[in-house]
């Protein structure tokens, strides 16, 4: 089979161009420490060229059942993988992958909305992601790097009486399986121009956990390359794919592959903070920038 891929490394870095099923098999097997995969969902969305639908639920299904099992052979033994999928899909890639890993949490991310969701039924407010290791006994799980705040202790303050000596409650505690992170917004330093760009604090919380500094982690669905984004960040080793150049382009600038491509130079897109409406809109950019507040964080 001929296979059309390219590849961009800096340092521990390594973004591929192309199609996941082609660049997987050319990694070496038992290699990665951690998959995080954010595939398509099926969902009808359009990423850029690429329109997020299959003509059938067996047909998404069977397609991510091939990424799936060569992302398996690529997992060290002591590996983890996070998987998302769509509330729909997610049942059927969790039946699949209990017969091959071990699946020890079944995570909640939510988020709020300000907009309506729905009016007829009840809105989905959260994508499920699931976290399988392939060897129980083990694997990585660094469960101080990620302690939250607990309500009773840090935030409620609560003593303890039942114990002989009457004790505050601890006040941190490893994250249970529903995680509140609010959504990319554009006002937020971290935008990039991608319709489902992941947090780099969901991001964060994985691979703190999953991971130490130095290990590999692999993305087959780079999108604007979060997950690389935030490895770099913890000091680990990386390796992104993704289908479009578009996105590609974005990824070389933000992970700081290159500056140039093509000739082109890659920019970070300006953020407009005025009424796209606005009559005097050139005047007040020009205001903001000068004022500093052009790109200011919300
Ligand atoms: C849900 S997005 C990933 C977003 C990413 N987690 C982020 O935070 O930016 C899925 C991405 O997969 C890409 N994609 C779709 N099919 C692909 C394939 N066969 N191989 C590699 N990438 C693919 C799409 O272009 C899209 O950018």
């Amino acid at each position: 089979m001929k296979c059309s891929f390219d590849k961009y490394t800096k340092g521990d870095t390594t973004i591929f161009h192309g199609d996941c099923l082609e660049v997987l098999p050319s990694l070496p097997d038992n290699s990665i420490d951690l998959v995080f995969a954010d595939p398509p969902y099926n969902i009808g969305k359009k990423f850029g060229r690429f329109k997020d639908s299959w003509p059938s639920e067996k047909d998404y299904t069977e397609w991510c059942f091939q990424w799936l099992e060569i992302c398996i052979q690529k997992l060290k033994s002591s590996g983890s993988l996070y998987v998302m999928a769509s509330t729909q899909a997610m049942p059927y890639l969790d039946l699949w992958l209990r017969n091959r890993l071990t699946i020890l949490s079944r995570i909640v991310w939510h988020y709020d909305s300000s907009g309506v969701q729905a009016r007829t039924y009840f809105g989905s407010l959260y994508e499920p992601i699931l976290f399988c290791v392939k060897n129980p006994k083990s694997y990585t799980f660094n469960a101080t790097e990620i302690e939250v705040e607990t309500r009773t202790g840090a935030v409620r303050k609560l003593i303890d009486y039942r114990k002989e000596v009457p004790t505050p409650y601890k006040s941190t505690k490893t994250p249970g399986n529903i995680w509140y992170i609010p959504r990319v917004r554009y006002r937020m330093p971290e935008y990039e121009q991608h319709p489902s760009q992941k947090p780099e604090a969901l991001l964060k919380r994985i691979i703190k956990a999953s991971t130490n500094v130095g290990d590999c982690i692999l993305d087959p669905f780079g999108g604007v390359f979060t997950t690389c984004a935030v490895a770099q960040q913890l000091s680990r080793r990386s390796i992104g794919i993704e289908l479009q150049l578009d996105y590609i382009k974005i990824g070389l600038r933000r992970l700081g592959i290159a500056s140039h491509f093509q000739g082109e130079k890659l920019r970070a897109m300006d953020k407009i903070f005025v009424r796209r409406n606005d009559k005097n809109i050139a005047d007040r950019i020009r205001e903001e920038k000068q004022s500093g507040l052009f790109n200011a964080q919300i």
